[in-house]
């Protein structure tokens, strides 16, 4: 199996961006733990990340041919990327929402995800942890 990890935006600054609730290990080393372990279960793993709505878009569209399944962060366009969602509705591969913090114990604009309705999934709280987990998930499905 395939599988695409997209980091949407903001998150290329994980490690510096407010350490307290998104911890201090930084993205690349989080992607090289990512695809370690998907590689050990004999899976493809590649990893993209964008600050821009539009280029998430693009890579979600060509993932419907390339992969079996998504792995996304979509940062704050999860809570009215109405764009975002709709595309994952349009690709039909299972897309697993994932989120390091608890958006539940955070503010209130963050607990609304409209992307939640057409993901396989989602988990958030657990850290770097939640992208292996998804990837698990993407792995047991089908
Ligand atoms: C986040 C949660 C979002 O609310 C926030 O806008 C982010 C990161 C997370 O991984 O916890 O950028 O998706």
């Amino acid at each position: 199996k395939k599988i695409l990890v997209i980091h949407g935006p903001n998150l290329n600054l994980v490690g510096v961006r407010e350490p307290g609730v998104y911890g201090t290990e930084g993205i690349d080393d989080i992607n090289r733990q990512i695809v370690a372990h998907a590689e050990a279960k004999g899976l493809v793993c590649d990893v993209f990340q964008s600050n821009h709505e539009g280029a998430i878009i693009d890579r979600l569209h060509a993932a419907r041919t390339e992969y079996d399944g998504v792995v996304l962060n979509a940062g704050a366009y999860t809570h009215y990327s109405i764009a975002i969602r709709d595309a994952i509705a349009a690709i039909h591969i299972p897309v697993v929402e994932v989120h390091l913090s608890n958006v539940h114990a955070r503010e209130e604009f963050r607990h609304k995800s409209v992307i939640a309705p057409v993901c396989a999934g989602g988990i958030f709280g657990f850290g770097k942890q939640g992208y292996l987990l998804a990837v698990d998930a993407l792995e047991a499905m089908q």
